[in-house]
């Protein structure tokens, strides 16, 4: 069986919808079998919508479904995204119509700097892929620019803001809440 991580997906691609609030405002995004968190709105995810610090051209790396993209893109001038998992960028294509869903593996498909790049890891994949994805965020960034990153402090987490620290020099929590932190780099 393919993981939500996985370029394709053998399960049938049924269509389907789920309900969640975001910072007091009722949401509706299309989903499907074989993505993340396919049936509710994942807990770290909203922990990183309701916390992010949004501005200018935005990078939402590994976007699923792309949840990250839509809320971003109400602040932001520009939003991209992208995903390994080609049936979740379809999904991303649906639910962030504002956005440009580009499917590849890590940076392949990018072009260009941001001024916030926006990462929940895949940590299921292993530490080593989410360690390069963010120690090359550092390429995609301008000078000013920002790398926030969400996970559980006492699950990965740690290990991710001390790479952040090692990678770029500084690291800062935004918010800790049930367990998930939201950690910030800048460049
Ligand atoms: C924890 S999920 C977060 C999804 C979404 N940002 C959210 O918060 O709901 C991590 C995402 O990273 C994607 N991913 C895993 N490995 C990747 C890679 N090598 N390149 C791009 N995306 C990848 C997965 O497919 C998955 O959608």
């Amino acid at each position: 069986m393919a993981h939500y991580y996985d370029k394709k997906q053998d399960s049938e691609f049924v269509l389907n919808q789920f309900d969640c609030v975001i910072n007091g405002k009722c949401y509706t995004f299309y989903t499907a079998p074989g993505v993340f968190s396919a049936k509710k709105l994942d807990f770290g995810t909203k922990v990183l919508v309701h916390n992010m610090q949004v501005k200018g051209r935005v990078l939402d790396l590994g976007c699923g479904i792309g949840i990250v993209g839509r809320i971003a893109s109400e602040k932001a001038t520009e939003v991209v995204m992208t995903d390994v998992n080609k049936r979740a960028c379809k999904l991303a294509k649906m639910n962030c119509r504002k956005g440009k869903v580009l499917c590849g593996d890590m940076y392949e498909k990018i072009i260009g700097k941001f001024d916030v790049i926006l990462f929940n890891p895949p940590q299921a994949v292993g530490k080593k892929i989410c360690f390069e994805m963010i120690s090359k965020a550092k390429d995609y960034l301008v000078k000013g620019g920002s790398l926030q990153v969400v996970a559980r402090h006492n699950k990965g987490g740690k290990t991710f803001m001390l790479f952040m620290e090692k990678e770029f020099g500084n690291v800062d929590t935004l918010v800790k809440s049930g367990g998930y932190r939201v950690y910030i780099s800048t460049i």
